[in-house]
């Protein structure tokens, strides 16, 4: 079975983490080998952006932020990405660039263009296969969220940031067909039970 990519995406609070957990077990059943990853982040060097981007007390400028998220993005690619799809394993990414887009696009107002730029620059052709969207209304992940932990920078930033960034998200999904949006209002097991038919397809398995 030849290398997938896969990314997941969702405002903050959309509850990623537990469908990660799902995504990992239904491969592994399969017998699918596959990398997980996360962005930003995913190698050492992106771990220490990851640190800086998220830290309440960075005060970046918004292209400095923009350049930061490829920055560990190029990383990624260069040294997990493209060497696992090469070795012919699947790949399961915690955010990609549509999160750029969404945030630093969508949310904070850096034009898409430029962004797209960076995009070509970083990946030069490479896509996600797929990519998961768990959708929820801003109001229902803000109260996720303010229940959970200490909240990061971009966490913090007020409703109508995280209701731009979920705008951009459902706009990408309706002109990319690689994007697969769910309704991550649902209980847990109806959310999985969509996943998995996603995974299926793409796996070319029923
Ligand atoms: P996480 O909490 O899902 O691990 O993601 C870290 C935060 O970074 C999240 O609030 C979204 C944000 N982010 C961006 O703003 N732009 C990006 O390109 C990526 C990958 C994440």
């Amino acid at each position: 079975m030849s290398a997938r990519f896969i990314t997941l995406e969702g405002i903050d609070g959309a509850g990623k983490s537990t469908h990660l957990s799902f995504i990992a077990e239904w491969l592994a059943q399969r017998g699918i080998e596959t990398v997980f990853t996360r962005e930003p982040g995913g190698t050492p060097a992106g771990e220490r952006l990851r640190e800086m981007l998220l830290a309440r007390e960075s005060h970046l400028s918004l292209d400095t932020e923009t350049l930061m998220m490829f920055a560990s993005r190029q990383q990624l690619v260069a040294d997990v990405i493209r060497p696992a799809l090469e070795a012919g394993k699947w790949v399961v990414s915690d955010r990609f660039t549509d999160a750029t887009f969404a945030y630093q696009g969508g949310g904070r107002g850096v034009p898409e263009a430029r962004i797209a730029v960076l995009e070509e620059w970083v990946q030069q052709g490479l896509q996600p296969d797929l990519t998961l969207l768990l959708d929820v209304p801003q109001a229902v992940a803000g109260a996720r969220m303010a229940a959970s932990r200490e909240l990061d920078r971009f966490e913090v930033e007020k409703a109508d940031f995280h209701q731009r960034v979920r705008e951009t998200y459902l706009d990408r999904a309706a002109r990319y067909p690689r994007f697969h949006v769910l309704d991550a209002t649902r209980d847990i097991p109806a959310i999985q039970h969509e996943i998995g038919a996603a995974l299926s397809r793409l796996a070319g398995v029923s």
